[in-house]
């Protein structure tokens, strides 16, 4: 992983390798919400390496020219961008910048490209011809493209992992939904190994580049006093929820094919599962990483139709209201059918037969339009004996619990007991108990806000480190998990409605109250935050 976090500042970290990248759906959405935005960043952070060279491949009329003005539109836009545009890394990131205009569907598009790409590296030494494709794309048009960069030259299957890495490496980086399910995840794996190989495909969940993603390996493994409670001997439960207070943002067409199983379970949420309960892996190699996680997942428990009506809540939005202001149910939006049934929020209990987990519930939860907007990760240990204390104090007597703050606000609470002053005897049973924290926060301790997640795996990408990248056999594992949910969303009946603006439908909350436990309350204010 190329982004750690240095005491007391922002990291240092490598920059990456010369390397031309061909941005495939240059001015979609992504490109000019995300992608420029990290790319400049990397340029404000001198982490491009002075050859890097950006192509742009868009059916839109522009020229070189106009291109690098669209690019400058997209960074005045952001949000990202940690503040005005500065000129001279802006010059650095668009120096010598290209545009190739044509259908992705038109064979003549690969060879102008080609053409495009030989004259930036003709006056580039061979071993820095290196190429990293970006697919900004609708996975419709992933195959076409992977054929079209093939067939003409422009992105050579390399053979071993080490010609992989040194150059010219050719890269491509793909961005989800990766497969719709298990089948069609597995002929997509199929049809991209037949043009690149593993050690040359990295596909994008960008919730492995938040930092507060990556640190949870750190918190685990680069501390001694957690991992030996980090088992069902200590811990009770597990809550991972990932809740959004935006609705479905004008993607009502893709978001009613994918509804929250797909679009959130399938990748984000099992990638935190897979972290917060892999093993320790040998080293910090991607190989070594995704193997452990590979390994987790194989061990959850598969679900069966009963398993799944037992295990699985499903909700849709309906109107209500976000931070005062009125919203629109799901059914109301722009795209999606009135009688859909595509979940927009899911909560789910998951056991992963292990050594380490078994019997230990972990409860997974993602949807839009809830009260807040907060992904965290939150371990209940298990209660104290309570024996000292008389029964009032002990039923009031909270578990440890440790909450990894993945975003906003981002950081780790530690929760516990602790005695609330006052004149009682210092040990007799009348003393008061009252829940306090011990709390780390990122802000707080190294300043500024941590380096967004493109920018994190851009720069991955281009040295060449695939750890905080989905494996083929990861995305497959993932699928079959998540398939058989998905398709029993798919032929159920319509979802539970939820108001918009609350914490989803009261069948989340019976999930947990039924082995008599509790969701961590969504809004930051009810939690104490
Ligand atoms: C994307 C989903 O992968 O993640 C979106 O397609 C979702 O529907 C987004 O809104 C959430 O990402 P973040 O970084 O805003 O939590």
């Amino acid at each position: 992983m190329s982004a750690p976090v240095a005491s007391g500042a922002v990291a240092r970290r490598e920059t990456g390798d010369d390397c031309t990248l061909v941005l495939v759906g240059a001015l979609g959405d992504l490109a000019r919400r995300k992608l420029y935005p990290a790319l400049y960043r990397l340029a404000v952070d001198g982490l491009l390496s002075p050859r890097f060279r950006l192509v742009g491949v868009e059916r839109l009329p522009h020229d070189d020219a106009s291109y690098a003005k669209a690019i400058g539109e997209a960074l005045a836009s952001a949000t990202d961008t940690g503040g005005p545009v500065d000129p001279a890394a802006f010059e650095r990131l668009t120096r010598g910048v290209r545009y190739v205009r044509g259908d992705l569907t038109d064979a003549s598009l690969y060879g102008t490209l080609c053409a495009t790409l030989e004259s930036i590296e003709s006056t580039v030494p061979t071993d820095s011809r290196n190429r990293l494709f970006y697919l900004a794309i609708p996975p419709s048009l992933f195959l076409r493209v992977v054929e079209g960069l093939s067939s003409c030259g422009a992105a050579p299957r390399t053979h071993t992992a080490e010609e992989a890495q040194q150059g010219p490496w050719t890269r491509l980086i793909i961005e989800k939904p990766f497969g719709r399910d298990l089948a069609s995840a597995r002929a997509l794996n199929t049809a991209l190994l037949t043009r690149f190989s593993e050690p040359q495909l990295y596909r994008i969940d960008h919730y492995l580049g938040k930092e507060t993603v990556q640190n949870i390996l750190a918190f685990r493994f680069a501390n001694a006093i957690f991992e030996p409670l980090w088992n069902r001997g200590s811990i009770a439960h597990i809550q991972i929820t990932v809740a959004e207070t935006v609705g479905v943002e004008g993607r009502g067409g893709y978001y009613e094919e994918a509804g929250v199983l797909r679009d959130m379970f399938q990748n984000h949420l099992m990638q935190l599962l897979a972290t917060t309960a892999m093993e320790p892996p040998g080293t910090m190699s991607a190989a070594a990483v995704r193997d452990e996680k590979v390994k987790l997942l194989r061990a959850v428990r598969h679900f069966d139709a009963v398993s799944i009506a037992e295990n699985l809540a499903l909700g849709q939005y309906g109107t209500g209201s976000i931070d005062g202001t009125p919203v629109p149910a799901y059914a109301a939006e722009p795209s999606v059918k009135p009688d859909s049934r595509t979940p927009t929020f899911a909560a789910l209990r998951v056991f992963v037969d292990n050594w380490r987990w078994e019997g230990v519930p972990f409860y997974l939860r993602s949807g839009k339009r809830l009260a807040d907007r907060v992904s965290e990760i939150v371990i209940r240990f298990r209660r104290a004996p309570g024996v000292l204390w008389p029964a009032a104090e002990r039923d009031t007597m909270r578990p440890n619990q440790l909450a990894l703050r993945i975003q906003p606000d981002e950081g780790i609470t530690l929760g516990f007991q602790a005695k609330r002053p006052g004149a009682e005897l210092a040990l007799s049973p009348e003393m008061e108990l009252a829940p306090v924290s011990m709390r780390f926060s990122y802000e707080r301790d190294f300043g500024g806000q941590p380096v967004p997640a493109y920018e994190t795996l851009l720069l991955d990408a281009m040295i060449g480190d695939a750890t905080l990248f989905a494996r083929s056999d990861e995305v497959e594992q993932a699928w079959t998990i998540v398939d058989p949910l998905a398709a029993a969303a798919d032929a159920g009946p319509r979802p539970e409605l939820y108001a918009a603006g609350t914490s989803g439908p009261p069948s989340a909350a019976d999930l947990l109250a039924r082995d008599g436990f509790a969701w961590h309350p969504l809004t930051l204010a009810a939690a104490g935050r």
